[in-house]
């Protein structure tokens, strides 16, 4: 018995967590487990009517909680930045899930933009970094006559650049990227161990080029850690570059270490690749506390109660899900049903199909059901 907290979210994310619970009890009655749901009400609704994004209450009790099953969170009615930073990325950084998990891979019969390529050349992992880099929210932005924190950048840009700010700037935001050693650390160390069990290859993203201050720390880590897997080949590549490889030679990728922000732009990239945002799966991940499983797109409001969301990006995630909490054959046995419902052409309609988002999700709950 497994006790699972589930936050459906915004937008479709309540439509498709639905369709995510229906595939993974019927991997529970295939493989002898059962879970209990615990709903939380968080989301744009609730914050329009009381503030509230998450409280105290509900992080104690998320706490409890080895696995969060999430939708999405968006909302035209709030301001960008509010329910992402508020909800969203509160979770990630107060559960500490420093590794954010986004396989990249084909499946069978889905079309990939990227001619000639096939679900063999299209199989790797990004490990993106999840709690630090320009994510940790230090920054500020203010006017010429707000003295007190020009002081502090006038002092960055004199000693740094020369320039008089006062003089020369009418406004000035800045926003400030960090890199722990340890923070580097324990995120590329789940990389090594990870490509340990894949195909022994390790690739890390950067930009140390031009931010070598930070980037140039998780460079040393890297070069550090590669020591402790001396099996492991191990390989560079700045993000600029890595977005050209990702499209020309999909298939030299096998894991794929990366800061915080360049994970989140290459996982965009990745979900392309693998046939769109509706077949992009994610965890974030605390190896110790608690993680939270989702799909990496996003809320697509317009597509609201519509019935067409394409639930496999959701579901995949509660495979992801399945796989953490130990249910490894259940998990797998997940990305194949949703490959059959594929095969089958039981899809929704952004995969070529007619089926609304119940059907696509009742079809893959079968195939779990009968192990097909
Ligand atoms: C993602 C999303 C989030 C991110 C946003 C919604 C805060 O784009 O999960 O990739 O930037 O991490
Ligand atoms: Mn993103």
């Amino acid at each position: 018995m497994y006790r699972i907290a589930s936050i459906g979210g915004d937008g479709i994310g309540p439509e498709i967590v639905a369709e995510g619970k229906k595939v993974l009890e019927a991997a529970g009655e295939k493989y002898n487990f059962d879970i209990q749901w615990t709903d939380f009400d968080i989301g744009a609704d609730r914050y329009i009517h009381s503030g509230k994004l998450i409280t105290e209450e509900e992080f104690d009790e998320l706490s409890k909680f080895k696995a969060i099953y999430f939708g999405a969170i968006g909302d035209e009615r709030v301001k960008p930045g509010i329910l992402e930073k508020g909800i969203l990325l509160a979770l990630r950084f107060r559960f500490d899930m420093y590794v954010n998990l986004r396989p990249i891979r084909l499946l069978h019969g889905v079309e990939t933009p990227l001619a000639g390529k096939t679900p063999h050349d299209i199989d790797f992992v990004v490990v993106r970094e999840n709690t630090e880099d320009f994510y940790v929210g230090i920054g500020s932005r203010f006017k010429k006559h707000e003295k007190k924190e020009l002081n502090v950048i006038r002092d960055i840009y004199s000693v740094k650049f020369g320039l008089d700010v006062e003089s020369d700037a009418e406004e000035i935001a800045y926003q400030i990227g960090v890199i722990t050693r340890e923070g580097a650390r324990r995120v590329q160390t789940y990389a090594f161990d990870l490509a340990m069990q894949r195909k022994k290859k390790l690739t890390s993203v950067d930009k140390a080029n031009v931010l070598s201050d930070v980037y140039g720390l998780w460079r040393d880590v890297f070069t550090e850690t590669a020591k402790s897997y001396p099996d492991v080949t191990t390989e560079f590549n700045f993000v600029d570059a890595v977005t050209m490889w990702f499209v020309k030679n999909p298939e030299w990728f096998d894991v794929v270490v990366t800061p915080n922000m360049f994970g989140d732009i290459i996982t965009d990239l990745g979900a392309m690749i693998q046939g769109g945002l509706g077949l992009a799966p994610g965890g974030n991940i605390n190896p110790e506390g608690t993680s939270m499983f989702e799909p990496i797109h996003g809320s697509a409001p317009k597509y609201k109660d519509l019935g067409i969301a394409n639930p496999i990006a959701t579901i995949w995630a509660g495979s992801l899900l399945l796989d953490h909490i130990g249910e490894h054959k259940a998990a797998a046995a997940v990305v194949s049903a949703i490959e059959q419902s594929i095969r089958d052409g039981v899809v929704t309609k952004d995969l070529g199909g007619s089926a609304r988002t119940t059907k696509a999700g009742s079809y893959i709950a079968d195939c779990v059901r009968k192990g097909q």
